[in-house]
Parts: C-alpha cells; structure tokens; sequence
C-alpha cells in the first residue's frame, strides 16, 4: 500500500496552522491564533503577516512532531493559494516552496473555499464517523464568503448563489461593533442570543433572485432601527442586549436557511452540510439539525475544530489532489480573491 503523508500550511488570514495526514487520516492539526487584532476591532493584514512569520516554524515543528512524522517521510506540502490577505498566503506560500525545495518533494496549491468544504472529509479515523456522498449542497459562511456550492465530487464544484455584498459573518461583525462588542463579534452574539428572544425585534430580509444573498440591507436597517431607539433610550442597547442578538442572529439565519431549502428543493438533493467560521453558529447548527427532522434530509455540521480555519481541511483537500495527480510549481503565486 502507498504511504502518502501530506504536510499542510494556512495562513490565508489571522490563523497560523499546520497539519500532518497519513493515507488520508489526520495525526495533527495546530492553530495559533493571533491576538494581536483585538484591541483594532478587525484583522490588520500587516500585523498579520508578520505574527505568522514568528508562529510558522513553531506551528509546523509542532504538528509534525505531534503526529510523530519526520520531515524525511513527507510525500508532498500542500499550501492554501488563496483567497485572503496576500502578505499573510505569501508568508504560508514562501514556507512550503522552501521546505518542498530542500525535501525534494511536490507541492500542492489549495484553494481556501474548497478547503472549507473538504473540512467535511477530514477523517480521525474513528468508526462512528460519516461524510457526505455526492452531490450535497454545502452553504459556505465566513467572515468574507456566503455561498451555496453544489458539490459534484472532491475536485468538481459550482457555486449557485452568493451574497452580492456583505458576507454573514460581516454582518454578525458589523452589527456587533454598532452594538459596542469587541471583534469578531460573531461569537459573542451567539454567546448573548442564547439568553435573549429571537422574535423581540424585526429587522429587514432582502428579496434578491434565485439562490444569491444580501446582508448589507440587514446592517443598515439595524443601525437606523438602533439610531432611532437610542434617541428615545440612551441605555436602549444595554438594555435589550441578548434580544438584539437573538433577533438579529434569527434574522441571519433565516435568510440562509430560505435560500438553501429552497436549492436543495429545485435540485432535489437531500444531503446538505454547512462550512466556515460562521458554521460555528449554535443557532444555524440548530436550523441545520431541523432540516433533518422536517424534511428527512442528511446534514453534515463539521466538528468545531473544523469549522475556522485549520489546516486539517487544506490536508485533506491536498490529500486528494494528490491522487488526482494534480501538482503546482514551485513559481505558484497567491491571489488574494477568487471564486471556487
Ligand atoms: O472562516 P472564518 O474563520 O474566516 C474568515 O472568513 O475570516 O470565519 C470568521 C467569521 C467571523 O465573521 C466570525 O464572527 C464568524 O466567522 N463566527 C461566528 C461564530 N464563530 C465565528 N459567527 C456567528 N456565530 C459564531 N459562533
């Protein structure tokens, strides 16, 4: 039997990470965070671009001698592309070439957004485990993409809708920061909803064509629906706190959920999975985990490890470029946007 260990590298933002998988099984998967942004209310591509050059041969020495594989055994590196911010795929990028050059051995170039889905492959090699079989729906949601993708195979994907402007995760962020919480606000609202009533406010739901989404509508008609009760309440925000989140995050939901159910419907595909930081969600895993009681679906919600970038799903999604043959050069260079 072949004996493929797969090294791989993401540092498409502000997440340093490095995993090692053996025949399509994952011995290690390290993240360093970086901090650093909090206290500027957003990622500072500068600032992260230099923490990963400090966190990167940590991270990576780390996740090899975790998974207990010396560097002599690697069969290929793979990296992610793009998209992100370039200076902080440069620093990943420049890493892998290096180190593929010294070992001899090939590179492969991953693209983040299909990495994302690929998290759901990912595989501790446990029995209980189950993945998607083809085709699935994957609704992809990040801090800078909101997709539906219709999932052919590993390698054969199309997206069917997306946001024509903000992202879900941008609206959690920026409806936060109105708010006064510290970034990414994402997941204090979720942390907040939790004690609050989703049906308290209403705010605006876009009415865009066929599977694409908008949440700049949703942002705006929050800030003004904020401005207005400020001027009758100055303690207003403080005051209905959790049910400004639970409503606001009830709102986001809905508007991915409409559109999903309603792809899936007209593709007639019951397989649906969900990807990205804002998979994180507990209120959009629980919409998901409803689809599967209402409709009979099959959902797929990825381990929590999974869902924010890690380079487990960039392994995994190297792990079968690998067998498709499907190497780059060691002149590859980083793009900063792109589609699947
Ligand atoms: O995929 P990801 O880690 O990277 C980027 O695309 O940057 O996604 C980050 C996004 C942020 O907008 C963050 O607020 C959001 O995911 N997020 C959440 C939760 N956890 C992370 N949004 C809502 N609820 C959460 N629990």
């Amino acid at each position: 039997m072949q004996n493929i260990v797969i090294l791989a590298i993401e540092s498409s933002c502000d997440d340093t990470s490095a995993a090692v998988l053996r025949n399509g099984i994952l011995l290690s998967n390290v993240t360093a965070s970086q901090k650093v942004h909090e206290e500027y209310g957003g990622v500072v591509p500068e600032l992260a671009s230099r923490a990963h050059q400090q966190n990167i041969v940590p991270v990576v020495d780390t996740a090899l001698r975790r998974a207990g594989v010396d560097r002599s055994e690697l069969s290929a590196i793979a990296f992610t592309r793009g998209p992100g911010l370039l200076g902080s795929l440069l620093v990943g990028t420049s890493f892998a070439k290096g180190l593929a050059i010294s070992l001899n051995i090939p590179l492969i170039d991953v693209n983040h957004l299909q990495g994302h889905i690929m998290a759901h492959f990912v595989s501790e090699g446990k029995q209980d485990e189950h993945h998607p079989s083809f085709p699935f729906l994957c609704l992809l949601v990040s801090g800078g993409n909101s997709q539906i993708v219709l999932v052919r195979s590993h390698n054969d994907m199309q997206i069917i809708g997306q946001t024509i402007d903000d992202a879900a995760g941008e609206a959690f962020d920026k409806c936060a920061k109105v708010m006064g919480l510290p970034y990414p606000g994402g997941p204090l609202i979720d942390k907040l909803a939790k004690e609050g009533n989703p049906q308290a406010f209403t705010f605006a739901k876009p009415n865009i064509p066929q599977y694409d989404y908008s949440f700049s509508g949703l942002k705006t008609s929050f800030l003004y629906f904020l401005r207005d009760k400020l001027q009758e309440d100055p303690h207003f925000i403080d005051n209905n706190k959790a049910d400004l989140c639970a409503s606001l995050q009830q709102t986001i939901i809905d508007i991915l959920m409409r559109k999903l159910i309603k792809a899936a419907k007209d593709l007639k595909i019951n397989q649906v999975a969900v990807a990205g930081g804002v998979s994180a969600n507990s209120g959009l895993r629980q919409a998901f985990r409803n689809l599967e009681a209402k409709y009979g679906w099959q959902v797929f919600i990825p381990p929590f490890a999974y869902t924010t970038d890690n380079a487990a799903m960039i392994a995994q999604a190297g792990y079968y470029k690998y067998l498709d043959g499907e190497f780059c050069g060691v002149d590859a260079v980083p793009f900063a946007r792109t589609t699947i």
